[in-house]
């Protein structure tokens, strides 16, 4: 099967210029004007945009949660994930306590495979480093191709771990070659707190946001960033919200550690009067929670300067019914909210279209960027001749609003219901095939592909 796309403006990176592209099998093998070459299939990009399929390194997809699992499976996101312009997902492993990495890796297999649409790969979240699962780290990056490992510093119980072993699995990490990423919020000071207010009553959503300062997280991001300085390990903030975070990331800069940094769309489009709605606030109950006009500011500032080099979903879906859990208690309320389909768009409308970020920026923070830093590059990430034909075509004047009613997410409510965007993704082609087109899904579950990463050593 080949394609031939023409006249699209295409943009990397590094590029904005106007030319055909032409894909043989799962690659792009030709790139340049007027090319006269036969194809099966040929589209007419003129007047759109062309740039890599998205890659979302932080997905949460049918995972086990907060007594419940999230709603959107293997099946339901990737097709989601495709909709909205997102080719490739990194998903979270979690290592029950007492058992393996191995054990958990089994376990996310028998989910994914044969079920996924787009390609995707794992994160490792270590949640118990003990002797046992230290000499699993070299085994998991050399053969398993998953290089990068996920840490907890909240959820006390059954995620979190403490300064020690964050210690020694990053001596381990940075041995092996891979990362380490993490949750940087402080568990304890947020235990207290949320102990605090439900003994003085305090039930409703909006304790959530209450019971999760700033400070917690910033503490624990400097925490982190110091561990990562002192033992010289590839490091990763997941999910950064806020302005003293990022400050305690910049501090670290002057002694020259690389720590990067994502954060997720939600905290630049959303902001914390969504907890002023009763127990509807609970839509937005995720951990951390949405911060301060501030913080967005802060936020986009940290994309520009490089500072935050990656956006992300976070995304952790659960139905309502799964929300009431919490009804009379917010510390019960499973935290996440969906997103999977909407980050492109509403990064292109917001972020592009806003004039906050140029065309180059939205392909590096959503594509490249993830491709670099999670070993896979130039395999994904970039238009380029021997890449995967990884492509979304853009039309950016577009005009469609978001809504529960037509996003193909599995969660029966939408957190951005109504907002109108301009932009939309019309083709979507994963490693050749077209996946979408005009709204139509032309996969079949199984397409999708794990990827084994390749070793990381911090530099992009
Ligand atoms: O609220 C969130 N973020 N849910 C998913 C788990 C996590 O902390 O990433
Ligand atoms: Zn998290
Ligand atoms: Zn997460």
């Amino acid at each position: 099967m080949s394609i031939l796309i023409k006249n699209g403006r295409i943009i990397t990176a590094s590029d904005d210029y106007i030319a055909d592209i032409f894909i043989d099998g799962d690659k792009i093998t030709t790139i340049g004007k007027s090319l006269d070459i036969k194809a099966d299939q040929v589209i007419d990009a003129k007047n759109k945009i062309i740039i890599p399929g998205g890659i979302d390194p932080h997905v949460h997809l049918d995972m086990p949660f907060m007594g419940t699992s999230s709603s959107d499976n293997y099946e339901t996101g990737t097709t989601a994930a495709l909709f909205g312009g997102t080719t490739m997902v990194i998903d979270f492993i979690l290592q029950t306590q007492g058992k393996s990495l191995h054990d958990a890796l089994k376990e996310w297999q028998g989910r994914s495979n044969e079920n996924a649409l787009s390609d995707y790969s794992f994160h490792m979240a270590v949640t118990d480093f003990n002797e046992n699962t230290k000499a699993e780290i070299k085994t998991m990056i050399e053969e398993e191709g998953i290089t990068s490992f996920k840490t907890f510093m909240a959820y006390k119980g059954a995620l979190m771990i403490d300064d020690r072993q964050m210690v020694g699995l990053m001596n381990e990490v940075k041995k092996q070659g891979g990362m380490v990423t993490v949750h940087a919020t402080n568990g304890d000071m947020i235990d207290f707190l949320v102990a605090k207010n439900r003994a003085e009553g305090n039930l409703s959503p909006l304790y959530h946001y209450l019971s999760q300062p700033e400070i917690t997280e910033a503490e624990a991001t400097g925490r982190f960033a110091d561990m990562a300085y002192y033992t010289d390990c590839p490091a990763y903030v997941v999910h950064m919200t806020c302005e003293g975070a990022l400050n305690h990331i910049r501090a670290v800069g002057k002694r020259n550690q690389k720590v990067f940094v994502e954060t997720c769309i939600q905290y630049l489009v959303l902001d914390a009067s969504l907890y002023d709605k009763g127990f509807e606030s609970a839509k937005w109950v995720m951990s951390p929670p949405l911060r301060e006009k501030k913080d967005q500011e802060s936020l986009w500032a940290g994309i520009n300067q490089g500072t935050v080099q990656i956006v992300a979903t976070d995304h952790c879906p659960f139905m309502w019914e799964q929300k009431k859990m919490g009804e009379h208690d917010f510390s019960k309320i499973p935290n996440g909210h969906p997103a999977i389909e909407n980050r492109m768009e509403l990064l292109f409308s917001e972020g592009v279209n806003k004039g906050r970020i140029s065309l180059n920026k939205y392909v590096e923070i959503t594509s490249t960027n993830v491709a670099k830093i999670f070993g896979m590059f130039p395999q994904k990430g970039c238009i380029a001749v021997g890449s995967d034909a990884d492509l979304v075509i853009i039309d950016p004047q577009e005009k469609h609003t978001l809504s529960a009613k037509t996003h193909h997410m599995n969660c029966d409510y939408s957190g951005y219901e109504g907002m109108q965007l301009t932009g939309k993704c019309k083709t979507v082609i994963l490693r050749g095939k077209i996946a979408i087109d005009d709204n139509k899904l032309l996969l079949k579950k199984g397409y999708g592909k794990f990827i084994k990463r390749k070793k990381s050593n911090g530099i992009i």
